[in-house]
């Protein structure tokens, strides 16, 4: 099969297209044959090791010391399953599914393998499939943060870096729990911000967020420009700051943090489940959750979106698309 593989870390350009061995599903495994798929600022760590500071060792540890312990990068996807192991029970030939094998990456490519008790689920319905792979990486980062910080219904809350893969999901979650959600984007994102359901929203190159005297139960800080010093006036009494950006040096003050204020700071990797893979699913099935697609680009032109995710300004998501026959 055709694959996207990068051997060394740097700019895309080390990414090389490349025919590698088809997988085979072991017993508890289908086969995915791969019709959509995304480029994420979780790829773009991953490819150049531009990581936030503090964890440059740690990023190395994790991808590979001196080059990618995995050669094929892409976090999520969406497809048909073409073939199933003698146990599985769950999925069958034919099925349309999305899966997130998340930072086990793998996705850019035409097949993947994944295990039916993984991070796969039946694509929704009214989804294509460019759409239903991009659910995944902004999805579940949002529903995760949004779980740790307790957000209630009624609570205000301010997502700063509202266009973006993990903001446009989080508007959308937060209205979808009941929040009064205010986004931060440039004057160019207003009105995509607005059109998912936020009540306001700040242009951060005309307005200061942390200077308005507005005050919010939960700031999500996604653009990496409102750490704690900097948004803490910005936070209610026991409001929550949910660091989905953040360095080493932002994560070593949470002790100290909550040891002197009422309020808190969550941050470090978003955990997911399949559970929440069915979540997302079953919210885009009710119309309360749409992955923004901002670019689709052809498989062999995968490098070129690599160039426009590593801008930090793409609209939502970068789509990658697979031709196979019997597309839907
Ligand atoms: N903790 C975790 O588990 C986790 C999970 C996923 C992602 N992340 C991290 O989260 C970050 C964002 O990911 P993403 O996929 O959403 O990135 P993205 O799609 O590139 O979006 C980043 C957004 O930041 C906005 N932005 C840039 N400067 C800003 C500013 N000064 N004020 C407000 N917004 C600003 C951009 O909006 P404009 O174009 O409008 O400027 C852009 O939409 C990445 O660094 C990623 O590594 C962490």
């Amino acid at each position: 099969m055709k694959a996207i593989v990068y051997e060394r870390y740097g700019p895309p350009d080390v990414l090389e297209f490349k025919e590698v061995e088809k997988p085979t599903p072991k017993d508890n495994e289908v086969l995915i044959k791969i019709h959509a798929t995304t480029v994420t600022t979780g790829d773009w760590r991953a490819r150049s090791l531009d990581v936030p500071v503090g964890f440059g060792l740690m990023s190395r540890l994790f991808f590979g010391v001196s080059r990618p312990r995995q050669p094929i990068l892409g976090t999520e996807l969406a497809g048909e399953v073409e073939s199933v192991g003698k146990d599985v029970s769950k999925f069958k030939v034919g099925d349309q599914v999305f899966a997130f094998p998340g930072a086990g990456m793998g996705c850019h490519a035409e097949y993947k393998c994944m295990p039916e008790d993984g991070m796969v689920a039946l694509k929704p319905r009214n989804l294509t499939y460019d759409e239903a792979a991009a659910i995944s990486f902004g999805g579940t980062t949002a529903l995760n943060f949004f779980r740790r910080g307790r957000l209630q219904s009624g609570e205000r809350v301010l997502v700063n870096g509202a266009s973006g893969g993990v903001g446009t999901a989080a508007v959308q979650l937060a209205r979808h729990f009941g929040a009064d959600v205010t986004g931060v984007c440039s004057t160019a994102r207003v009105e995509l911000v607005r059109s998912l359901g936020a009540n306001h929203v700040i242009d951060y190159t005309k307005e200061d967020f942390t200077r308005n005297g507005e005050t919010y139960d939960v700031i999500v800080d996604i653009a990496g420009t409102a750490p704690f010093s900097r948004s803490k006036g910005s936070l209610k009494e026991e409001g929550r700051l949910l660091l989905v950006l953040g360095g080493l040096p932002d994560m070593l003050q949470i002790p100290w943090i909550s040891m002197t204020s009422s309020k808190r700071v969550i941050a470090g990797p978003a955990a997911a489940s399949a559970e929440d893979l069915r979540f997302l699913a079953m919210l885009a099935e009710a119309g309360e959750f749409k992955p923004v697609i901002d670019r689709r680009y052809p498989f062999e032109q995968i490098a070129e979106a690599h160039r426009y995710v590593d801008t930090g300004h793409k609209k939502g998501n970068v789509v990658i698309t697979l031709e196979h026959n019997n597309k839907t």
